[in-house]
């Protein structure tokens, strides 16, 4: 776990090496073979000094995850801090020189682990990140992060990194004066070692006489200031929602202005509050966890070889269409854009063109970079290029003929034996595999909208889709760097489906009289990215009125209208406002400004009395979780964690929830059923719990845990 050796110069090199994973990571185990290690040091005469390093490809990812779900109380999670900081701070203190040699990603824990070190080399990698990112998984820096950091570099650099969880690169850790230097890896351990050999002093700048922290303590009235300033700014970005940035803007408030052994002290205790919220459970279950499962396809069907793709087609050089291409190009596949005239086809990769360009104005990609992805675009309107691709995904216009006839010609061009994706957003799977002469090689590939920035693809299994087809569109998908999550076929699919019922019931409410800003703040205040009302001018009004129209047709005398079917009607069919894309809808937008629409008052008037804000949240979100229970009980997506993660991914459910179903548990089950069964009585059916989630009431068991 750690390596130890002496070298003739009498430094001991303490390389970290968990063999049990692909990355090292503090947990009780590594943490007391890393104390054995550092007290052979220290005891040992012929020692002059400490190397710190890793033998892996990062340095240290930080602390164990897993441990803080396994923990059961506030005062474990405490004293898990107490034992990191006091070996920290017992090591820096103990009289012979720590280097870090850090030659890879140091992070949380293990740049904690480099803070407690005299002096940190950090290998030139580009690869390489080094921050405090707790913040995102709903802690807060527990080994003296909060209290070293600001030490180094100041609190006014310090704070966004902590409050952010930002990760630099080394070049930017050493202009903030994280990292004392940064030189080439084959020279990381000699000049580590060369800092001790040239007399290295074993003593931390918050220890030596007289020390005063980098631009000053908290009785510094510009500081005073920018605490103000930030705190007002946290508590406008997380509404209450998220303990952690407030938290660590605690620490470094209540902490800095002591003796670092009584900052030490203060941030363990909030590290075991904030430790054991919800909030940090539901970040590290389902934002770290589930999200990495999905991507690396845990999931996947084990016995089906790993596919791999050279060329793939994509019919349709609309925004999505071309959208997909850029993201097939950009991940080196060779793509085929093809549209009914070579005109549009061409249209379609100059879109590609300029999201390119984006990328090279932000530096993330190179002039050379930009031509070799674009020259990996062919457009065309000839279906026999489309040759020799593993892979076909339509994306054309919504509508079964066009769908099915994009389908056939495919058909002609490629063979049958060539998967065929189709990006349907509303159009069941099933049916449209029969114009493709293997349905068994037919699967919904649901990307969203804008592609280059949405990681979710919804896959969709038809009736017939294969297992092998199944696992190779998930390799596809890993291909290109989305994350997939597997949905069975039925109306609306998953993403859709749920998603709706968030803009309906702002539609809803606005119906029954509550105040339209009252309804859009309480949507923001859930964490939801923007308010229900603003969400369904963004879908378009007139396209939510074909969907009524359209299902209403399909489904007959079994159709049921959603409560918002009314105000659709009306917005659509007599006040002609079908939403942003019309540049009015609920809101009018002008010079780049969004402003509710002063008409909705004579609309619909204002009701004398208002709900108050978290009874509006509770309907909001509830209603969301309710329909996601719905397709859970109907198989049409096959766990709470995909469902988590569809929701987290594909239409930003809030983060600190977990998810849209470890949402009900976030509020508690029995709570969730009982609060549901008060909704249904005062707002609509549409409240009422299913069977399967009544049941489980009262069992003392949580939704995640039985389903
Ligand atoms: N705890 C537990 N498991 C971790 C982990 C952690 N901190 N960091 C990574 N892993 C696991 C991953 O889950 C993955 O598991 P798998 O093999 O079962 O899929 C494996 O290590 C490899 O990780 P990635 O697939 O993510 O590898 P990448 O190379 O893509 O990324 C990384 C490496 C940048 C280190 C990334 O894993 C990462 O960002 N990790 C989390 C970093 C973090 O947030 N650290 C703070 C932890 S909290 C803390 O330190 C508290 C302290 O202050 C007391």
């Amino acid at each position: 776990m750690i390596d130890y050796r002496v070298d003739d110069d009498g430094i001991a090199i303490v390389t970290w090496n968990n063999p049990d994973s692909p990355v090292n990571t503090l947990t009780d185990a590594s943490l007391a073979a890393y104390e054995t290690a550092m007290d052979r040091a220290l005891a040992d005469t012929a020692v002059r000094g400490i190397v710190v390093t890793s033998a892996k490809r990062d340095f240290i990812a930080g602390a164990d995850v897993h441990n803080f779900l396994a923990a059961r109380s506030v005062q474990e999670l405490e004293a898990r801090s107490r034992r990191a900081s006091a070996l920290i701070r017992r090591l820096e203190t103990a009289g012979k020189p720590l280097v870090a040699a850090i030659n890879g990603t140091a992070l949380g824990g293990g740049l904690e682990i480099t803070l407690g070190c005299h002096h940190r080399i950090a290998a030139d990698n580009p690869k390489t990140r080094l921050g405090l990112p707790e913040v995102t998984l709903g802690v807060l820096p527990g080994a003296g992060g909060t209290q070293r950091l600001p030490r180094l570099i100041g609190i006014r650099a310090a704070v966004p990194l902590m409050a952010e969880g930002k990760r630099l690169p080394v070049a930017d850790a050493l202009k903030a004066g994280i990292v004392h230097a940064v030189v080439p890896a084959d020279q990381l351990i000699d000049q580590a070692r060369a800092w001790i050999l040239a007399g290295g002093e074993a003593l931390q700048p918050w220890d030596r006489k007289g020390f005063r922290l980098p631009g000053g303590d908290l009785t510094h009235p510009g500081l005073q200031e920018f605490m103000s300033v930030v705190i007002a700014k946290v508590h406008e970005r997380t509404a209450g929602n998220y303990p952690a940035p407030l938290n660590i803007l605690s620490c470094v408030y209540e902490g800095t202005g002591s003796p670092i052994d009584a900052g030490l002290d203060i941030e363990s205790r909030y590290f075991g509050v904030t430790a054991a919220t919800v909030q940090a459970e539901n970040l590290i279950r389902s934002g770290f966890l589930a999200l990495n499962d999905a991507r690396k396809l845990k999931a996947r069907p084990k016995d089906v070889p790993k596919a791999e793709f050279r060329k793939v087609g994509v019919l349709g050089a609309g925004l999505m269409g071309s959208g997909i291409a850029h993201a097939c190009a950009s991940a080196g596949l060779e793509t085929v854009l093809l549209d009914r005239e070579q005109a549009l086809a061409e249209r379609g990769k100059a879109h590609a063109e300029k999201l390119l360009g984006r990328e090279v104005e932000r530096g993330r990609l190179d002039a050379d970079g930009r031509a070799a992805v674009l020259a990996r675009i062919t457009p065309t309107a000839d279906y026999a290029t489309l040759a020799g691709c593993e892979l076909v995904i339509e994306a054309v216009f919504e509508q079964r003929e066009i769908k099915a006839e994009a389908t056939r010609r495919t058909a002609e061009a490629t063979g049958p034996d060539v998967l065929f994706g189709s990006n349907t957003s509303t159009l069941p799977i099933t049916g449209l595999a029969e114009h493709w002469p293997r349905p068994d090689n037919f699967i919904g590939l649901h990307f969203f909208s804008p592609v280059h920035r949405m990681a979710l693809v919804e896959v969709i299994r038809g009736r017939q889709t294969s297992d092998a087809c199944l696992a190779q569109a998930l390799d596809f998908v890993a291909r290109i760097g989305k994350t997939p999550v597997v949905v069975n076929d039925s109306r609306g699919f998953f993403t859709s489906r749920v998603f709706t019922t968030y803009f309906e019931e702002g539609m809803a409410l606005l119906a029954e009289g509550v105040a339209p800003a009252l309804i859009e703040n309480a949507g923001r205040q859930t964490g939801m990215p923007l308010g229900p009302l603003a969400v369904a001018d963004e879908v378009a009004l007139d396209l939510l009125h074909k969907v009524i129209t359209q299902t209403r047709a399909d489904l007959g005398s079994a159709y049921t209208a959603p409560a918002s079917a009314p105000v659709i009607e009306l917005f659509v069919e007599k006040l002609g406002r079908v939403g942003k894309k019309a540049g009015k809808g609920f809101y009018d937008y002008a010079d780049g400004q969004r402003r509710l629409w002063p008409g909705l008052a004579e609309q619909f008037p204002v009701a004398a009395t208002q709900p108050d804000v978290a009874a509006v949240k509770q309907r909001l979100l509830h209603i969301q979780a309710l329909e996601a229970m719905r397709c859970l009980d109907q198989g049409v997506v096959g766990s709470t964690t995909d469902a988590d993660v569809a929701s987290l991914l594909g239409w930003g459910f809030p983060p600190w929830t977990g998810g849209v179903l470890s949402y009900v548990d976030t509020v508690g089950l029995d709570r969730f059923v009982a609060e549901c069964e008060s909704l249904a009585a005062h707002a609509g059916d549409r409240f009422a719990p299913p069977d399967s989630l009544s049941k489980l009431a009262g069992s003392g068991r949580s939704l995640r845990d039985a389903r």
